[in-house]
């Protein structure tokens, strides 16, 4: 009997914890992260510029409030096994800096591994899952992002999971970001376990190539996402990775097309450029609001591809309030027309009644879906538009 009372006592404890961790990411999070600009080039100094330049700039209001510091901030373990972050690089120590990060009114994030040992070569968790959990919660720490280097034979169920418990068990609500780059397909199996997954390899800083061991452009991204968007929606996400808006590289027509898209997918949406430099086009990117509204609409359906002509597609994605996203995306590098017009193409989806047709880009109503609105699409560019009911008929 009093076995059973204990077991019960302790059913009772943990399903306690897993609540705090319910509902962290109803909308998909927003934030920062450091690796795609300044990889293991980091220290406190730079973290806390960041964190001043995401309230000064606007970020932080428009919802980016995770700050994360990716990989190699930590150098070794202590004789008790405590993780050590790199004390030349981070003299204040962990504590003092998640300590600034709140004080901005951001939320707190830091990178591990579940095998030996982090990409980087720095320690990973495993073993330690337990105690890095505690670390971190004494830390203050609001967001793990959990890598998959060095994991000899694990099963990244069973190491994400263990990783879990023991977030649940140190108490503190964290959110919980699986990056196993795809490899397990965690889309099958994570939504109980993290709140949001990596669901293809690294972004690379291009609009359209691939390297040797997997790195994806833009559009290669794009086609990785479209046998997946079922498996996304509230508190747990399918995780484009990381945004190369503002790196220097990518047009600004590509870079919209970048926002658009991870948008269309409800996918978490980290900045990943030195946010103390942006200029303004990087800056109103990032933080255009009637994109933004349509990555956290809060039914977190992603978009699905419904046509494919050649180098233009159309997604469409269904938004709260019988209202409706559209993406018109020219992957080529010759202008498009859309000789469809609006209208027809609005019809061929089978919406019934008539919408006002909203541009996100230009900020403009481009009049209704009655309307004949014809458009030629520029090389890799992107024609976002809202579509709200305005009669029924
Ligand atoms: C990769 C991960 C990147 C970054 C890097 C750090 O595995 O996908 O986003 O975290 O490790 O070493």
């Amino acid at each position: 009997m009093k076995k059973y009372f204990f077991l019960g006592l302790i059913f009772f404890a943990s399903s306690l914890h897993a609540q705090k961790f319910e509902n962290l990411a109803k909308t998909p999070p927003m934030g920062w992260n450091s690796w795609n600009k300044f990889e293991c080039d980091i220290n406190e100094q730079t973290i806390r510029e960041i964190a001043d330049a995401m309230v000064v700039d606007g970020m932080r209001d428009a919802g980016y409030v995770y700050l994360v510091i990716d990989d190699c901030w930590q150098i070794g373990r202590d004789s008790s096994g405590n993780i050590i972050a790199d004390p030349n690089r981070f003299p204040s120590g962990m504590k003092s800096l998640g300590d600034y990060i709140h004080s901005k009114g951001l939320k707190f994030g830091i990178y591990s591994d579940a095998g030996t040992a982090t990409c980087q070569g720095r320690p990973g968790s495993r073993g330690y899952e337990f105690q890095d959990a505690r670390t971190y919660a004494s830390w203050g720490v609001d967001y793990l992002k959990y890598d998959w280097c060095n994991h000899g034979k694990q099963n990244a169920e069973a190491s994400y999971t263990t990783m879990r418990d023991a977030l649940y068990k140190a108490g503190r609500p964290v959110v919980y970001s699986i990056c196993d780059w795809g490899v397990s397909k965690p889309w099958e199996w994570a939504a109980g376990v993290g709140h949001l997954w990596r669901s293809t390899e690294d972004i690379l800083n291009c609009f359209d190539c691939k390297n040797y061991w997997g790195g994806n452009g833009v559009v290669q991204i794009i086609d990785l996402f479209t046998d997946i968007g079922q498996y996304t929606g509230p508190c747990h996400w399918n995780d484009a990775d990381m945004l190369e808006v503002g790196n220097g590289v990518l047009t600004p027509s590509e870079e919209r097309l970048h926002m658009s898209m991870w948008a269309m997918f409800s996918s978490p949406l980290m900045a990943g450029n030195d946010l103390r430099k942006m200029d303004r086009e990087t800056l109103e990117i990032l933080t255009n609001s009637e994109v933004l509204a349509i990555d956290q609409d809060k039914l977190g359906i992603s978009a699905t591809r419904w046509m494919k002509y050649g180098d233009l597609e159309i997604w469409f994605k269904p938004l709260e309030g019988e209202t409706w996203a559209f993406c018109f995306i020219n992957r080529g590098s010759q202008p498009v027309n859309l000789d469809q017009d609006l209208k027809t193409t609005i019809k061929k989806y089978k919406v019934d009644g008539s919408y006002t047709i909203r541009d996100l880009w230009k900020h403009q109503d481009l009049g209704s879906s009655k309307d004949n609105v014809k458009m030629t699409l520029a090389p890799h560019d992107v024609l976002m538009i809202k579509l709200t009911r305005s009669s029924t008929h």
